[in-house]
């Protein structure tokens, strides 16, 4: 009988929380530094990887923007994304929704037709020659103004075929979902998929806003839910998805030690709990690192893997058909 981590790292699942410029390897960062004629203020792959010692959310994001300003051609945005779906695909991902931040690049004066492109020509490849599924989800940095989230959508809508959803990241203490309810009714009108992030430093009434102000189909970590029983409650009634991110909690000091990481916790109050690597290359691993990691720390079940895969299909923004090809192949790898 294989152990639950084992278990875990063979059966195939689905990703619904990574950001690309996160899986952003310092290696690549450097060749694509040299590619496009950049210096960067470091002076080896070793000393940026040193440099990734966080304390909150910010002092991440503070290095993730610096990272992604080597990102200039359509090339440079297959390739990044190119390296994250080889890396997802040995992890037995066979689906994967991928966060990108276009105003991180439109505001150094890349072009949308670039960002878009570039990865939505990745996420076809992945299809074509890794037969997994790929889809894109472009994000508004919830740092900057409504104003600047209604030009990017302006901006991206003669893209709109190659975008699915929407959702909201970045620095999210003193920016709460409220401040976009107008960007996210237009985007819903446009039959966007909603998430946001929500509960990952911020408080639970910042999730009780995605739900309600942005009417938000998953929350992006949640994890802060636990602090509000009614809203826990809310959740479990809604079977409201939240796309838990294990390393990305430890890296980021929401939690202490993976001990003490509110997976378990979540699972048992009946949530639609699922992990995810958020930015694989800054936290210290992909998915398959993220599951093993929790299980062991977490000591949790065979049974508690297979329902964090099954919450992972049931989450997907995936037509029946697909949902059904996932089921079939989770459960062959199970009795397999
Ligand atoms: N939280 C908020 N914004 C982000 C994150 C995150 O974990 N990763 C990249 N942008
Ligand atoms: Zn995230």
């Amino acid at each position: 009988m294989t152990t639950a981590a084992e278990l875990a790292t063979a059966i195939p699942k689905a990703e619904l929380h990574i950001h690309i410029e996160g899986s952003l390897e310092p290696e690549l960062i450097f060749a694509l530094a040299e590619r496009n004629g950049l210096a960067l203020p470091y002076a080896s792959v070793e000393a940026l990887r040193a440099a990734y010692a966080f304390t909150d959310l910010q002092s991440f994001l503070d290095i993730y923007y610096a990272g992604a300003s080597v990102l200039l051609h359509e090339a440079d945005f297959h390739d990044m994304a190119w390296a994250y779906f080889l890396r997802a695909r040995a992890d037995n991902v066979v689906h994967s929704e991928v966060f990108f931040d276009p105003q991180t690049h439109t505001s150094r004066g890349v072009p949308m037709a670039t960002v878009i492109q570039g990865l939505a020509s990745a996420c076809e490849r992945a299809r074509g020659e890794l037969g997994m599924s790929a889809e894109l989800i472009l994000c508004f940095l919830r740092h900057l103004s409504e104003e600047d989230a209604f030009a990017t959508l302006e901006a991206a809508l003669p893209y709109r075929s190659h975008f699915i959803g929407v959702g909201l990241d970045s620095s999210e203490v003193g920016h709460p979902p409220s401040k976009f309810s107008r960007v996210f009714a237009r985007c819903r009108e446009l039959d966007l998929r909603i998430v946001a992030h929500a509960g990952e430093e911020g408080p639970p009434d910042y999730i009780w806003e995605a739900l309600n102000d942005l009417k938000t189909e998953r929350i992006d970590h949640g994890v802060r839910s636990l602090e509000d029983p009614k809203l826990v409650a809310e959740l479990a009634r809604r079977r409201m998805p939240l796309t838990v991110c294990p390393l990305s909690n430890l890296k980021l000091c929401v939690v202490s030690d993976l001990t003490d990481h509110p997976m378990k916790r979540l699972l048992d109050a009946g949530l639609c709990a699922t992990v995810n690597s958020d930015d694989p290359a800054y936290f210290g691993g992909y998915m398959n690192a993220n599951f093993v990691q929790t299980v062991q720390a977490l000591q949790l079940s065979r049974e508690d893997v297979i329902t964090l895969a099954r919450n992972s299909i049931e989450a997907s923004f995936v037509n029946e058909t697909r949902r059904e090809e996932m089921t079939a192949m989770l459960d062959a790898a199970i009795s397999g």
